[in-house]
């Protein structure tokens, strides 16, 4: 194992086995070879993996490492980075959707923050092995290791934001209302949902899920349902509903489908050179492969072609990327063509979703001020192209009041236009909870309520009306405070700030802000 050492003012990185990371980070002004006080780093590579290890005090605290289901303190808890789709989840299931191997360490007197810059598979304990160390296993001999230099939370937060990216500045309306369902359709039946919703409250967004596809076909409307997409988006616009539609990575392998075809050349490929192909919504799927600068131009095209329906916003899903076989994960020999040489997916996973997002994100970019991606998977980095939810949340007390450490964590792991479902997304809730939710995330930068096919109707005139005021107040409350919740995101966009953060977050020195978790 062999390392060098390179700084700027912002951190020191200690770069392993001359990596040469795939994220376009920012490192500006650095310099290589100091001399940094090792007391608290230990390094040490066994069978493939490298471990470090690193000082954790008694005293201390872990926050940060993007969205996990559980509070807001890490410490004494293992967690893995490795992009997966858990089905639902529960409180403690790790790991999520989304891997943002940065975290902050809160001690008595100062703090510290590192982040691990490696796409693929991270081990983190921190302390449960070693009870004054956090051990963290990166799955790779090469690999960037950054410790910021800031004192507080918030220079660190500062620091990372400056390296990895700021956070996208995304439009006023996606911070509005917003109604979803797996899924609404036909037109003329959405359109009613809009309206019966527009009786009580404000409707900025409505999302349309799979369904809206011709046979989960990508960028295909199933034209008995909506047989003039045009028409009906104007019939949305006229009522001042933006329209956001889901975009899967996977792509129909079927010669007689234009995408598939025109898309043909750049897919993710077996080690034997052949099209990874697996399952997904539209059977046999083979999955682009955005690592390229080929594969994001041609995806590119595909989704400017699809914005001239009139869509203001792309919704990524299962873009961990998920397949419906196996631990639901690709291949991990399979292989990415990328514009840094051929790698293997296993190396690279975590960051499939931010290639995906950035054509979308410059196609948007060329036809409004400020484009909108909902995603539900990323790296480090993600949060310069999109907004993040935390997926597949069960309706439930424990969800509702977890969702805050969620939620919280993800904006001070610098996702920072982030949301959840509102109402929970699986199972049965009931009105009571429907109606907490509305009042817990009022003032999460994301709001869209958002349900399975299989769960109970979530929509707000289907509730008693008891639940029909209480909700209403919530929205009416948020939009009294939507400046303030769009200056929020505008400040993470401009000044690497949180949007939301645990208390924990400002009040580091003070022992009780980390043990409040409903704030
Ligand atoms: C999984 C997503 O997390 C969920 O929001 C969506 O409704 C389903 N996929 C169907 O597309």
């Amino acid at each position: 194992m062999s390392y060098s050492i390179y700084h700027n003012e912002d951190y020191v990185r200690f770069n392993f086995n001359a990596y040469s990371s795939i994220m376009d980070f920012n490192r500006n002004g650095e310099k290589e070879g100091i001399k940094y006080d090792m007391d608290d780093l230990v390094f040490e590579e066994r069978s493939e993996i490298t471990f470090i290890t690193i000082d954790l005090p008694v005293k201390s605290h872990v926050i940060g490492l993007g969205e996990r289901a559980c509070g807001v303190d890490r410490k004494r808890r293992k967690m893995i980075c490795y992009n997966t789709d858990p089905n639902t989840y529960r409180k403690d299931q790790d790991p999520l959707y989304s891997s943002i191997p940065f975290f902050y360490v809160i001690k008595e007197k100062d703090v510290k923050g590192y982040f691990v810059d490696f796409p693929g598979r991270i081990d983190f304990d921190f302390g449960v092995e070693i009870y004054n160390r956090i051990k963290i296993g990166v799955h790779s001999e090469s690999f960037d290791l950054y410790c910021f230099t800031g004192k507080t939370p918030e220079d660190i937060l500062r620091q990372y934001l400056s390296l990895t990216g700021s956070p996208v500045i995304i439009p006023e309306w996606a911070t509005g209302h917003a109604i979803s369902r797996y899924t609404y359709y036909p037109d003329r039946v959405a359109l009613e949902v809009l309206d019966s919703y527009r009786e009580y409250v404000p409707v900025d967004a409505m999302y349309f899920d799979i369904h809206h596809m011709d046979m989960y076909k990508l960028f295909t409307w199933d034209r008995g349902r909506f047989k003039d997409p045009e028409k009906f988006i104007d019939e949305l616009h006229k009522r001042n509903t933006k329209i956001v539609t889901i975009v899967d990575p996977s792509v129909k392998v079927d010669q007689n489908y234009d995408v598939f075809n025109r898309l043909n050349g750049t897919y993710v490929e077996t080690k034997n050179g052949e099209i990874y192909t697996a399952p997904m919504w539209p059977g046999k799927s083979a999955f682009p492969d955005f690592f390229n600068r080929e594969g994001r131009r041609r995806w590119g095209e595909e989704i400017r072609e699809w914005l001239k329906y009139g869509v203001d916003g792309i919704w990524l899903d299962m873009n961990e990327p998920t397949v419906l076989q196996g631990d639901k994960t690709m291949e991990g020999d399979a292989i990415h063509r990328t514009d840094h040489g051929i790698m293997r997916h296993r190396d690279v996973r975590n960051a499939y979703a931010n290639v995906q997002a950035m054509a979308p994100y410059e196609a948007m970019a060329e036809i409004r001020e400020k484009p909108f991606i909902l995603t539900r998977a990323g790296y480090s980095g993600i949060q310069k192209y999109a907004a993040m939810w935390t997926g597949d949340n069960l309706s439930s007390e424990d969800d509702l009041h977890m969702q805050i450490s969620t939620a919280s964590s993800l904006s001070i792991s610098g996702v920072t236009s982030c949301g959840c479902d509102l109402g929970g997304f699986f199972n049965r809730g009931n009105p009571h909870l429907l109606a907490a939710y509305y009042r817990m995330a009022l003032f999460f930068p994301l709001y869209r309520n958002h349900k399975d096919i299989e769960g109970n109707d979530q929509e707000i005139f289907m509730q008693p009306s008891e639940i029909r005021e209480d909700m209403a107040e919530s929205v009416s409350m948020r939009y009294k405070f939507l400046d303030q919740i769009y200056q929020a995101v505008y400040f993470s966009h401009k000044y690497l700030k949180p949007t939301i953060s645990p208390l924990s977050f400002y009040y580091w020195k003070d022992q009780d802000a980390i043990h409040i978790e409903d704030q």
